[in-house]
């Protein structure tokens, strides 16, 4: 009986199986029940043999149950184990976290150049009064320098508009502050360009104005030569080129020296060695009137640049349109 039980218990590993194998040899109706039952039937000294025997064959029979009992909880055990293993050694998935866009990142970059030296950023509004956006800035209605910026006008008198940069934030800060004063404006400008490569018709731009007694151009060079190394590398150089714009005189258009791009490709400044990558000027005595400064006391630099401009040269962008796309693989620059 007891081989017979040793044979049966290997063929299971399951409990069910095993409580149905207990109880054919230990339950109610089960094989040892059943032979105590024949004891009855025999005579006293057969029964105190047979009885032993009976006693014996359960002792082996329960230690056998023992056994496979301790058998089975191992492996179930070790089941266990196996599913809820983890591998400490793989290496952990990368998230993918939140990034700054690169025009955020640009403007950020050149409010702290210009905070280090003492300049305070300043904002204004959005849709602009065409006084703060023209007049004031030496650009009467008449002007044909209007048309250097294609204006989104909000009114038929053109009373309003979406500013077309963001010199009126400096008209705002000189009527509300005594020079001598040192601003940048960054903000979002509006212009009717089509969106190709390099135009978009809403745009960044940082402007500066710096105000003072006895302001030169020695200034303006001192400044963005310092803003120019801080942006591209210590060994950019500048360039100032005569040019015009309404609200300074003299204006320049400033240029960089193209030994930032060096060993990454250059395209974009292929031929002169020169690229611009701002205007500027002298405030124009007019600009100092319509804001009741005394031109006589007080002169000041301004300057201003696109933002989407800068990031392309520094970062290498082949268009403008990237910076809008949202594409991911753009994005993780
Ligand atoms: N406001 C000019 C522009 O939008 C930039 C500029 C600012 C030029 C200040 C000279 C001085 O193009």
């Amino acid at each position: 009986i007891a081989k017979e039980l040793k044979n049966e218990l290997e063929k299971i590993d399951d409990y069910q199986s095993f409580q149905n194998l207990k109880s054919k040899y230990l339950g109610k109706n089960g094989i040892i029940k059943s032979l105590m039952k024949n004891l009855k039937e025999l005579d006293e000294e057969q029964r105190k043999n047979f009885g032993k025997n009976i006693n014996e064959l359960k002792n082996i029979i329960e230690e056998f149950f023992e056994e496979k009992l301790i058998i089975l909880k191992e492996k179930e055990r070790l089941l266990k184990e196996k599913e809820s293993w983890i591998d400490v050694t793989i290496p952990g998935s990368k998230r993918k976290i939140g990034k700054i866009s690169l025009i955020s990142k640009t403007i950020r970059d050149i409010e702290e150049i210009f905070v280090g030296m003492g300049f305070s950023v300043a904002e204004g509004p959005e849709i602009e009064n065409s006084w703060y956006n023209f007049d004031a800035l030496n650009t009467p209605e008449w002007h044909p320098a209007r048309e250097m910026q294609d204006t989104f006008y909000l009114s038929n008198d053109k009373k309003y508009l979406l500013r077309t940069h963001t010199s009126p934030v400096q008209i705002r800060t000189m009527l509300s502050n005594k020079p001598p004063l040192a601003i940048i404006s960054p903000g979002r400008v509006y212009r009717k360009d089509e969106l190709d490569a390099t135009h978009s018709p809403v745009f960044h731009q940082v402007e500066g104005l710096f105000i003072d007694k006895n302001v030169s151009i020695a200034h303006i060079k001192m400044y963005l030569e310092y803003l120019a190394k801080k942006l591209f590398g210590d060994k950019v150089t500048i360039l100032l080129r005569p040019s015009y714009f309404p609200f300074t005189e003299p204006s320049f258009e400033v240029d960089i020296s193209c030994i930032f791009c060096e060993g990454k490709g250059c395209n974009i400044c292929k031929n002169s060695g020169w690229i611009e990558i701002l205007g500027a000027g002298l405030v124009h005595p007019n600009v100092l009137k319509s804001v009741h400064y005394d031109p006589d006391v007080w002169q000041g630099f301004a300057f201003g640049m696109g933002v989407e401009r800068i990031a392309l040269l520094k970062y290498n962008v082949p268009e403008m349109r990237e910076f809008y796309k949202n594409d991911i693989r753009f994005i993780e620059i």
